[in-house]
């Protein structure tokens, strides 16, 4: 098919060549990043495994909040970190939680930002787990959807521009579509977190979140690393539950399954790349083995190349700001 004589060089010599023929840019518009909220005033609290993020008091996340709007950076996923725990996750649905509180704050501070919160228990529940726990110690699934849909409200309720249900509970879609229709909010999308595997990379955001599990694992819920055709069946599922954006996470590490879904499924697409990710990036940088903002800008491009529309990544205003330098 190609001529003989064919070299793919002639095309490599020159930067201006280069981008006449690069098919994959990296902008600010493909970025979210993610921030943890805290109660009280002047709090910055750093995550040690996760260097540059911190737990953030309100007023601290709206500077943050704004810097990366500044940057380009099109919205933030929210996590809540709550003054209390309970077996019910109480403080996720209340009106003043710390999520509630901290959306109505940054849609009021930076209207223009989109501010998408994660809907999930294990921040809230005091055994950690991401759905209730019944007494026999097993993830009660369905008595938890109905919580996570009142969760996903209370957050519509605040302000919140998207909801992102992180559970991997069966059926939360569709009970999340339907609590929101019935309260006037048929216009707030659903990003589901539909192939979400149970992976070691979140290590650093359990810290950063206070969420580990006290007993047992996240394996009778989230998704098993080696399992790909069942990622299109999750994805699946959440489209006819009504999910508007699917999400693959982590990234990296299953780039195979983002461009497998990429190939399959005409939806808009997210990846998480975790906190995990980002850590390595950071630790390797820190001895001096690797050009951090290299790599990170390689990786960001290779998620997108494999066929995210979205990334969620704790790079995002890093990377939007190198973006903006270098223009
Ligand atoms: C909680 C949640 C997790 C992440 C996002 N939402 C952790 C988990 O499932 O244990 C992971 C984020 C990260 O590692 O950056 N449902
Ligand atoms: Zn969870």
């Amino acid at each position: 098919m190609l001529f003989p004589d064919y070299r793919p060089r002639r095309l490599r010599q020159n930067e201006a060549f280069r981008r006449m023929v690069r098919e994959t840019v990296l902008t600010a518009n493909d970025l979210i990043l993610p921030l943890f909220a805290i109660g009280g005033k002047e709090i910055k609290n750093s995550i040690p495994s996760m260097p540059g993020h911190y737990q953030l008091s309100i007023d601290n996340l709206i500077k943050t909040a704004k810097r990366a709007y500044e940057a380009g950076i099109p919205g933030v996923i929210l996590f809540g970190i709550p003054d209390k725990k309970d077996p019910l996750a109480t403080r996720a649905h209340a009106p003043d939680g710390i999520v509630q509180k901290a959306t109505s704050a940054l849609k009021k501070n930076i209207p223009g930002l989109a501010v998408i919160t994660d809907v999930c228990l294990c921040q809230y529940t005091d055994h950690g787990h991401c759905g209730l726990v019944t007494d026999h110690g097993t993830i009660d699934n369905d008595s938890s959807l109905d919580i996570l849909a009142r969760v996903a409200l209370s957050h519509a309720k605040a302000g919140a521009d998207m909801v992102a249900p992180s559970d991997m509970m069966d059926g939360r879609v569709t009970e999340i579509r339907n609590i929101l229709d019935e309260n006037d909010f048929s216009h707030v999308p659903i990003m589901s977190y539909a192939a979400k595997y149970c992976s070691a990379y979140y290590g650093p955001f359990r810290d950063a979140a206070d969420s580990s599990p006290k007993f047992g694992d996240r394996r009778t819920y989230q998704m098993d690393p080696g399992n790909a055709l069942e990622a299109i069946r999750e994805v699946t599922m959440d489209i006819e539950e009504g999910a508007d954006i699917i999400m693959v996470k982590p990234a990296l590490a299953y780039l195979d399954i983002i461009c497998r879904i990429r190939g399959e499924i005409d939806l808009p697409l997210a990846a998480y790349s975790v906190s995990g990710e980002y850590s390595m990036i950071k630790a390797a940088e820190k001895m001096g083995w690797i050009d951090g903002k290299k790599v990170m800008m390689e990786t960001l491009t290779a998620i997108k190349r494999a066929g995210a529309d979205m990334i969620l990544t704790y790079f995002a205003l890093e990377a939007a700001e190198e973006l903006r330098a270098a223009k």
